[in-house]
């Protein structure tokens, strides 16, 4: 469903004429319902290149094609579509809106167009899925007002309100510890097989990424390895 196909990225730079290449030759196919860790150290284009995978940032060279459709092709309108019907993200920070109650913070994804249910099915939705993380209590409470795991579990359902394919984390434990860390791992893995929703973590911890499946190093702007 996901194929990278000789992806380069480079910034532009003061110093250097051709820029800084982050990327240089990424070629990674990723089948439907898959789950994949990217692991490297800070620094080596891990948010660079989800931000590709997710359509938010474009690549200076190769394909990225999403079910067969080059991205390259697509205007910014058919980007957005894709990004918001397809694909779910959650980031190391939970970017909850703090005036919101948690119910309502899940259902911001769904107030953009093109409904495929109706509004009371999808409030019904994420009250299931707030219930299956233990946050059934929680509903009208304000982000303010949870824990760090919470908020980040939260920030989780959001993601997948609209039923994506492809649910995209970057560093998603980052600000957690290391209890919080290992529910919100666990919980991507129990959501990749319920949802059967293809997961990509990328991630500079390593503990996190062993408890999430196959892992891929991105070293030096190359991606490598196939261990498990
Ligand atoms: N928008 C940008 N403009 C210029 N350089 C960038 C930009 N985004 C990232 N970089 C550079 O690209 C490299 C990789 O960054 P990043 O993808 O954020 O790495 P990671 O997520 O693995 O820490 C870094 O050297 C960073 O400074
Ligand atoms: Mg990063």
């Amino acid at each position: 469903m996901l194929e990278l196909v000789h992806v380069g990225k480079s910034y532009p730079s003061a110093r250097d004429q051709d820029g800084v290449r982050v990327l240089k030759d990424i070629s990674l196919k990723v089948e439907k319902g898959q789950s994949l860790v990217i692991v490297g150290p800070s620094g080596s284009g891990k948010s660079t290149l989800l931000n590709i995978i997710g359509a938010l940032d474009r690549p200076t060279s190769g394909q990225v094609l999403f079910d067969g459709r080059d991205l390259a092709g697509l205007d910014e309108t058919e980007l957005a579509r894709i990004r918001n019907r397809q694909i779910g993200f959650v980031f190391q920070l939970h970017h909850l809106l703090p005036q919101c109650t948690v119910l309502e913070n899940v259902l911001v994804p769904t107030l953009a167009g093109g409904k495929r249910s109706s509004a009371a099915e999808t409030r019904d939705r994420a009250v299931e899925l707030l219930d299956s993380v233990g946050l059934k209590e929680f509903l009208v409470r304000r982000p303010g007002e949870l824990s760090g795991g919470q908020r980040q579990r939260v920030a989780v359902i959001r993601a997948l309100i609209n039923r994506p394919k492809l649910l995209l984390a970057d560093e998603p434990t980052g600000s957690l510890d290391r209890e919080a860390s290992e529910n919100i791992a666990d919980l991507l893995i129990e959501l990749n097989r319920s949802e059967q929703v293809t997961l990509i973590v990328v991630t500079h911890s390593l503990g996190l990424a062993g408890r999430i499946g196959h892992v891929m190093e991105l070293r030096e702007g190359m991606l490598t390895g196939g261990s498990s």
